[in-house]
């Protein structure tokens, strides 16, 4: 499809504290980065080094926050077994995940700060989730992930973006053209240039793992990618 894709949003807070019960505020403040950073109004996107500035794409999604589900729960990290999806586990049910982006907001534990979904997967569990702290740019977030940047890597898997290393050894296994191949995965803030596999790393690219401040750009082929799920019988297709 040509033009803006609207995305609904449907927030689930599931805490155990009154921190992790984040405020509307913060929420909002994680949709802001989502339309900056699918749109490529993000300000950090002028860093974007000269050899990869004909790449950057606006990929022209925009979100929009349609409701916010609040639940409490004894429980103090939830894993990554999807158990926060269903109220049968103590979460919440998605709400119709053919129509709506869900957004689960729970404490996982272990050092991760969020996991998603494929496209094609079982429509139950459809969705992103991530731990509160890392959520959005204001209240109770967590330097050096606290400018809502786990949530664009985590959409960018659910609209099917593998990790820009391809989780492979020099290889074009991200299935992207126009994405440097490399060996593995960023972190911190590395210097420009970073080569591997004899080309110089997209490290700024959202799909690395680097910290929030130093990840600010999607690729044209990542747009495509992305898009051609809401193309006729594409398995996003009932989001329009
Ligand atoms: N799934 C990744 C993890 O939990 C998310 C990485 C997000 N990176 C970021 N800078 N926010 O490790
Ligand atoms: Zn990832
Ligand atoms: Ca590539």
């Amino acid at each position: 499809p040509n033009g803006t894709i609207e995305i609904p949003v449907i927030v689930h807070v599931i805490y155990r504290t009154n921190q992790q019960n984040i405020s509307n505020a913060q929420i909002r403040s994680q949709i802001d980065v989502l339309n900056r950073d699918f749109s490529a109004t993000n300000s950090d996107v002028s860093n974007v080094p000269s050899e990869f500035r004909s790449r950057v794409a606006n990929a022209n999604f925009r979100f929009t926050l349609k409701q916010v589900t609040r639940k409490r729960s004894s429980r103090s990290s939830w894993g990554t077994n999807d158990r926060m999806k269903f109220a049968s586990g103590g979460g919440v049910n998605a709400i119709d995940t053919r129509r709506n982006l869900n957004i689960w907001v729970c404490n996982i534990g272990g050092g991760i700060l969020g996991y998603a979904q494929f496209p094609g997967g079982r429509t139950a569990t459809d969705g992103v989730v991530i731990s509160p702290q890392y959520f959005g740019t204001q209240g109770f977030v967590s330097s050096p992930f606290d400018r809502g940047r786990t949530a664009t890597h985590e959409v960018g898997h659910w609209l099917n973006l593998r990790h820009i290393w391809g989780d492979g050894n020099c290889n074009r296994d991200d299935r992207v053209a126009d994405t440097p191949v490399s060996n593995g995965p960023n972190y911190g803030c590395p210097r420009y240039p970073t080569v591997r596999c004899g080309s110089n790393d997209m490290t700024m690219n959202y799909m690395d793992y680097v910290d929030d401040r130093c990840m600010y750009m999607f690729t044209n082929g990542q747009k495509n990618r992305m898009r051609a799920l809401f193309s006729p019988g594409g398995p996003r297709e009932t989001l329009l």
